[in-house]
């Protein structure tokens, strides 16, 4: 049976991630997370020192980047490493924004992206699914809000997590700083697909843009 695929794309802090895991839990399909594969890659080139873009395409060769879920959660090995825990830095974010602009590295994890997606039902988070991952897509959903929310929320999760790490300030300058490199780079960059449906979340808690995210998905998928 064809597998059904749901697009979701968006610029970071508009509550991806945590949707769409949420989405393909309720709809019982896998999720996705392309994302931690530029940032598993951009861990493997910070680690071995590889700066310049010649160094990176020199590395990429012997790296093997994989998904695995345990106990439902996914987890991204790189060379059977699992480097999950390891790629939620600020460091790691400015760097996958970074390697993600290079070609080869986008073209590197097209393929298995897209075999993820041919396997099995899937919800797959993250820039150019829409666009260029999965263009047949039978769900697209562009994710959105405003930059200054998106920031506190980041800047929140960052708090619980290590308290004093960054300024509301400077993680709104990075927020500002990664959409426009994610989304005025040559290749794949971040806009909505023709045919995505734009979800803006910046007024709705995480229940409220769950279940607009849902109702996409009923109408489109007859649900
Ligand atoms: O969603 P995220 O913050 O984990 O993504 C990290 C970086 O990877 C982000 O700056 C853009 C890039 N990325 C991409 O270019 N294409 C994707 N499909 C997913 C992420």
């Amino acid at each position: 049976m064809k597998s059904v695929n749901i697009a979701i794309d968006g610029p970071s802090g508009a509550g991806k991630s945590t949707l769409a895991r949420r989405l393909a839990a309720r709809l019982g399909f896998v999720y996705v997370d392309t994302g931690a594969m530029y940032r598993a890659i951009a861990y493997e080139m910070i680690r071995r020192n590889a700066e310049s873009e010649r160094d990176i395409l020199a590395a990429l060769p012997d790296l093997q980047i994989s998904l695995r879920y345990v106990d439902g959660a996914q987890h991204v090995f790189a060379n059977g490493n699992d480097v999950s825990a390891l790629i939620r830095t600020p460091e790691v974010s400015m760097r996958a924004s970074a390697v993600s602009a290079i070609p080869a590295v986008r073209a590197f994890l097209l393929e298995t992206q897209r075999q993820l997606a041919k396997e099995q039902s899937v919800v797959m988070d993250g820039r150019d699914i829409g666009t260029v991952v999965l263009p047949d897509a039978d769900v697209k959903i562009f994710l959105t809000a405003a930059a200054e929310k998106r920031a506190y929320r980041r800047w929140l999760e960052l708090e619980e997590k290590k308290p004093g790490t960054q300024s509301y300030e400077d993680v709104l300058a990075d927020v500002i700083r990664r959409d426009k490199q994610d989304m005025t780079r040559e290749i794949a960059p971040l806009r909505p697909a023709e045919d995505a449906v734009t979800v803006d979340t910046t007024d709705a808690d995480l229940k409220q843009s769950e279940e607009m995210l849902y109702a996409v998905c009923r109408e489109k998928l007859h649900l």
